[in-house]
């Protein structure tokens, strides 16, 4: 009997990639979205690659009564795994009120459901947010690693609602959670059918960078090279979005096999390598022959200088390691930009 996994946010970019894998594993996958920040036909996307179409129902995650019709009409949903959220660190600083509301309420709403449904257990998208500016002698952090003050609402949202799923669980609740502390997800399916779109102006680096590459942007704004690194730039673990989701489900197996060694877990999900920004524009200039228009710019109020992750719990714990290369991640990142301008789309 194939277990059902609800997905929130499931026509997001970590979601839409993680539903593909979910089926791949034989799940049915129930995706949840709200299309505030992704479009219906990512589910065509979906189904076109696994062949199976995912159940898909147009629902806000704070909208209570919405989320239980879920619910009631897929009785046999046995885990969810939590994407739905705003993510804008930038927006989040001019619209806390907006953040706090959303990504707390809508998290609250399932757990409050989950008991009800009888659904055992949830996997959280975390970040390595969490950790702030890790001293230099807790890099590369472990999940030990002292959780610091958010630098923004958005990462503020991260840590309260870790803490939210600590205490529920605490308080007896029946359910197992693993919360999946992400480093920098990349990259698109090597298909090309589904894969990073965001909306407008595009915060995050390689959007931005893939979108220079292509003329649709005129210069990709290095922000700062006078860090505490190398080479001057921030450092980041940048890890293939394929692989990031194939740790989902590691996740869900382990919490529907009844495996939680405690009833909430949490491990760093990365590559464990550090790479500067100058590095990966370097390597992407190499393995697409692309030659990118750059220049240095001021630094961007809130980046951490340099963060990477220890991913041994995982490996070992999990039994999930990344497995594809940074030139493989940004290959693909350039291959979904290409399909993007050759469909018209942008
Ligand atoms: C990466 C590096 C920038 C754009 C955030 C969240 C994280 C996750 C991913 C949501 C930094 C530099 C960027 C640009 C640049 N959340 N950069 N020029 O800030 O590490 O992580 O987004 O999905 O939780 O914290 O990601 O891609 O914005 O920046 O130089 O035009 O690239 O300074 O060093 P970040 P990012």
């Amino acid at each position: 009997m194939k277990k059902t996994i609800l997905v929130t946010g499931g026509t997001g970019f970590i979601g839409s990639h993680t539903t593909v894998e979910l089926q791949n594993a034989g799940y049915d996958v129930v995706i949840v979205d709200n299309l505030s920040n992704s479009k219906a036909d990512v589910v065509d996307g979906i189904e076109k690659i696994t062949g199976i179409r995912p159940a898909f129902e147009k629902v806000d995650c704070c909208d209570k009564a919405g989320l239980e019709a879920v619910f009631q009409k897929y009785p046999d949903i046995s885990g969810i795994i939590h994407f739905a959220a705003s993510k804008a660190v930038g927006e989040s600083v001019e619209k806390p009120l907006l953040y706090y509301y959303n990504n707390l309420v809508s998290l609250i709403n399932l757990l409050e459901l989950m008991p009800k449904y009888g659904v055992k257990g949830i996997i959280f998208s975390s970040s390595c947010t969490v950790y702030g500016q890790p001293a230099p002698e807790n890099l590369p952090v472990t999940e030990q690693a002292p959780i610091q003050k958010a630098e923004s609402p958005y990462g503020n949202t991260k840590q309260i609602n870790e803490e939210i799923i600590q205490d529920y669980v605490k308080s007896g609740a029946p359910i197992g959670a693993i919360l999946l502390r992400y480093f920098n997800p990349i990259g698109a399916h090597p298909t090309a059918i589904i894969g990073e779109m965001p909306n407008g102006v595009p915060a995050n680096l390689i959007p931005y960078l893939t979108q220079t590459a292509i003329g649709i942007r005129k210069e990709l704004t290095v922000f700062g090279d006078d860090y505490d690194t190398p080479d001057g730039s921030c450092i980041r673990d940048f890890i293939y979005v394929v692989d990031l989701a194939k740790a989902h489900v590691c996740a869900m197996a382990r919490i529907l096999d009844g495996k939680l060694a405690e009833p909430v877990e949490v491990y760093n999900v990365g590559t464990g390598h550090g790479v500067s920004v100058f590095e990966l524009i370097n390597t992407f200039e190499k393995c697409t022959g692309v030659k990118l228009n750059y220049k240095v710019g001021p630094r961007r109020p809130g980046d951490i200088e340099k963060v990477w992750g220890n991913v041994d719990k995982a490996n070992k714990v999990l039994g999930w390691k990344a497995v594809h290369t940074l030139e493989e991640a940004l290959s693909s990142a350039w291959k979904w930009q290409q399909k993007l301008r050759a469909d018209g789309i942008m």
